[in-house]
């Protein structure tokens, strides 16, 4: 292992407030996506596609990284420029999605296990020959009214960490992401808890599989209420002496600028407590979240938190910084360059996040 490399090419990953993305969308996923919106679901559909991402002007300015599907890393331009040469051209760190899905796991109802080690040792020095330098891996994790289990947190993790010891012995740095769901009712203060056991859990495994922290990234979810939980009320103290009182109030009633701040507050909170600091970043996932609230939220983070973090707070991002272009593409040669701004304008967002200088004004410039 050259554990210099590694840790250079993580610290390069997190430099100059850029962060990652992420374009590794499986060929069944991408397909759906493609399906909503009209969209040919072909193998020509999906490389001319992709031919629009890595093509898109400034990119470079924005990002470090993009992580590519084993389909994509094979694919070239319709010019025949394969896509690696055009990515690493463009200064552009190339890497790779590795697992090969999470499938239904055994004896645990409802919860998912990540498949892929057979055989990966082999499959990263094939990834690296072809100009790979960082890999990820995604775990998921369920939270319903019983779940997660144990058993379902401890072998994700495990497979987590044996997939970044075989990737940093192949010299790539490895993406560890385990992502808590945001399908469900449940609370923000459910998906912290969650989060902190997955977070410490997979540590835990990291230090066990002998990972070097130095050389690895980390991709979490950010801690978030679930996309169907019902109005929290909260109890608030307001005033001051004999004067307090009590107010009761329900999320939905609080305005857009304290839910972000409460989930940035609760993100770095739960990080604070589980993320060594010897790890040079963490690169958000986005989860589901709209382009527009994953910026704000990054964002408030770094306003709130940066100059007390050990560690880079940056996005790598799918569908928060694809989603508005791809609907604008919709498949037309013809819309190539309008989506390409609107992709440019949403990582520009996120660079912009990572500053602490994301505005609402932005959406109005980039509309
Ligand atoms: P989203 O940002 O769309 O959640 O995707 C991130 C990712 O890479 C999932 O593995």
């Amino acid at each position: 292992m050259n554990t210099q490399e590694l840790i250079s090419t993580a610290q390069k990953l997190m430099a100059d407030d850029k962060g990652l993305l992420a374009m590794d969308e499986s060929n069944p996923s991408c397909n759906k996506r493609f399906a909503k919106l009209g969209i040919p679901q072909t193998v020509e559909a999906r490389r001319a596609y992709r031919e629009l991402i890595v093509t898109s002007p400034g990119l470079g300015e924005c990002v470090n990284g993009l992580i590519l599907c084993d389909e994509t890393i094979r694919q070239q331009k319709k010019d025949g420029t394969p896509f690696v040469k055009v990515i690493t051209d463009a200064g552009i760190i190339i890497g790779i999605k590795v697992d090969t899905g999470a499938k239904a796991m055994a004896g645990h109802p409802g919860e998912k296990i990540t498949e892929g080690l057979d055989g990966l040792r082999d499959r990263l020095a094939e990834y690296f020959q072809m100009g790979a330098r960082f890999a990820k891996w995604r775990a998921v994790i369920t939270i319903d009214d019983c779940l997660p289990s144990r058993g379902c947190v401890e072998a994700n993790a495990q497979a987590l960490a044996r997939y970044a010891a075989l990737c940093q012995e192949a010299g790539l740095v490895p993406i560890v992401e385990p992502e808590v769901l945001m399908d469900g009712e449940h609370t923000l203060k459910r998906c912290s808890e969650v989060t902190e056991e997955v977070l410490r859990t997979v540590f835990d495994q990291l230090y066990t599989q002998r990972v070097m922290l130095e050389g690895m990234i980390l991709k979490p979810n950010m801690v978030l209420p679930g996309l169907t939980c019902p109005p929290q009320e909260e109890v608030k103290e307001v005033g001051i002496g004999e004067q307090q009182y009590q107010v009761r109030l329900t999320d939905r009633q609080q305005d857009e600028v304290e839910d972000v701040d409460e989930v940035a507050d609760a993100t770095v909170k739960c990080l604070l407590r589980t993320v060594p600091a010897a790890v040079p970043g963490i690169a958000f996932l986005s989860g589901g979240q709209s382009g527009e609230l994953a910026s704000a939220r990054l964002n408030a983070m770094n306003v709130r938190f940066k100059s007390r973090l050990p560690w880079a707070l940056a996005f790598s991002f799918a569908r928060a910084i694809q989603q508005p272009a791809m609907e604008i593409w919709k498949g037309e040669e013809t819309n190539v360059l309008a989506a390409q701004q609107a992709l440019y304008h949403r990582a520009n967002c996120n660079r912009a996040a990572r500053r602490g200088e994301y505005t609402v004004a932005m959406e109005r410039i980039g509309a």
